[in-house]
């Protein structure tokens, strides 16, 4: 793992584990060792790799995944439970370097309800857990689950205690997505005041979508001091998912101005790794995905194409090669202008006489009027029927002339 320098955020990758969890995701074992390969060529700091303990599925991915993956730590989710430690460590043992993510929840509606267990329980039981996993594995994680929801003053109790049992990460989820942008961070501020051994340990933010705010709740965080941010690719994960990948890495990097801090992602993979999960679990991403969509990089607008042409900074504040997006960003449509008409032409090396452009671009519009998106076969055809002087000079248009399509 190439660790990034000081003042930078880790990226731990759960696309497998809370990704997976999540309706249509499941992969088989191929497909996870597949895709862990991708999360390693995009250079992720820690990649979990399932929850062993959950299933024999996941136990034999895990393991599969840790025979196979070099670089990042691999991690795998486990109850704070002897068994589940355990098995953990069984499905992790070949790997480079191990982690347990070891999950107790701590809100007063989790203790009450699902674990039936007091304050004082919740303590004793993540001593024991994490006091065994230490001597397991390479690094050791504690989720104190629904955090965003813990009274505060008993969350920095159970963070201390989580220290002190010897947990060198720490993560702080907002299990539910409840949480918003200025209360999440002041709360990482509260831990990082009031927790005396709070130096010793990695502070981590895991956040859910239900409000559409995890990727706001993180970044947060990570102003308020936080430094590992778990997060799946294309933002997939339980209910409304999970923070997403590259909308965070490239918001520190598109922003790093504000921040002043670095990820080690090689953010030219980011849309190879999206593509790659879709492919693999056939969850579509809507076209205005931020960073990874189709629509992201593309220009319809008349003025924006324009200005796109003269100078990308005009309306790009990223740029696609920088997320591993190439091709035409032009999309002709009815909004398009003559700009976009022109260089749409002479890319393919058509040239004609104004006249002729000023008719084949009125019977584009008027193509447009009738169709959304016009395909570049019917773009071809206007052309082909008005210019027919530019088939000699084109090699796209006689290519096109000449199947007589
Ligand atoms: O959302 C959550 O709280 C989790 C934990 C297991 C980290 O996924
Ligand atoms: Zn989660």
């Amino acid at each position: 793992m190439q660790t990034p320098a000081v003042d930078s955020v880790r990226i731990f990758d759960t696309t497998l584990r809370d990704g997976e969890q999540s309706p249509g995701a499941s992969m088989n074992l191929e497909e996870k060792v597949q895709m862990a390969e991708v999360l390693a060529q995009l250079n992720v700091d820690v990649i979990e790799c399932g929850f062993p303990a959950s299933s024999e599925g996941d136990y034999a991915a895990v393991r599969a995944i840790a025979d196979a993956v070099t670089g990042p730590t691999l991690a795998g989710l486990s109850r704070c439970r002897r068994d589940d430690i355990v098995r953990t460590e069984l499905a992790l043992r070949s790997a480079r370097r191990s982690r347990a993510h070891i999950f107790l929840a701590t809100s007063e509606i989790h203790r009450t309800y699902k674990l039936r267990m007091n304050r004082g329980e919740v303590l004793q039981c993540l001593r024991e857990g994490l006091t065994l996993a230490r001597d397991l594995f390479d690094e050791v994680e504690f989720s104190a689950e629904d955090a965003a929801r813990t009274e505060p003053e008993f969350l920095a109790e159970a963070v201390y205690e989580a220290i002190e049992a010897g947990a060198t990460v720490i993560n702080i989820p907002d299990t539910v997505g409840y949480a918003v942008p200025y209360q999440f961070g002041s709360l990482i501020r509260y831990l990082k005041a009031k927790v005396p051994n709070i130096d010793k340990a990695v502070l981590s933010v895991h956040c859910h979508n239900d409000l559409g705010l995890a990727v706001a709740n993180s970044l947060a965080a990570i102003e308020a001091g936080a430094r590992q941010v778990e997060c799946t690719i294309n933002g997939i994960g339980e209910r409304a998912g999970n923070c997403s990948l590259e909308e965070l890495v490239m918001a520190l990097k598109t922003r790093r101005d504000y921040y002043g801090l670095d990820t080690g992602i090689n953010t030219q993979n980011l849309v190879y790794a999206s593509t790659m999960l879709t492919r693999i679990t056939g969850l579509a991403v809507p076209r205005n995905k931020a960073v990874v969509g189709l629509n992201a990089f593309a220009h319809e607008a008349g003025i924006h194409q324009h200005g796109v042409l003269m100078h990308p900074a005009t309306y790009e504040i990223m740029r696609p090669e920088d997320v591993g997006r190439t091709g035409n960003r032009m999309v002709l449509g009815k909004h398009s202008g003559r700009h976009a008409f022109h260089y749409w032409m002479e890319e393919r090396d058509i040239h004609c006489t104004e006249m002729q452009f000023e008719e084949a671009f009125n019977a584009f519009k008027r193509l447009c009027d009738q169709k959304k998106e016009p395909e570049e076969h019917e773009l071809l055809a206007i052309v082909r029927d008005i210019v027919h002087t530019a088939a000699h000079t084109s090699p796209v248009l006689a290519n096109y002339s000449l199947r007589g399509v």
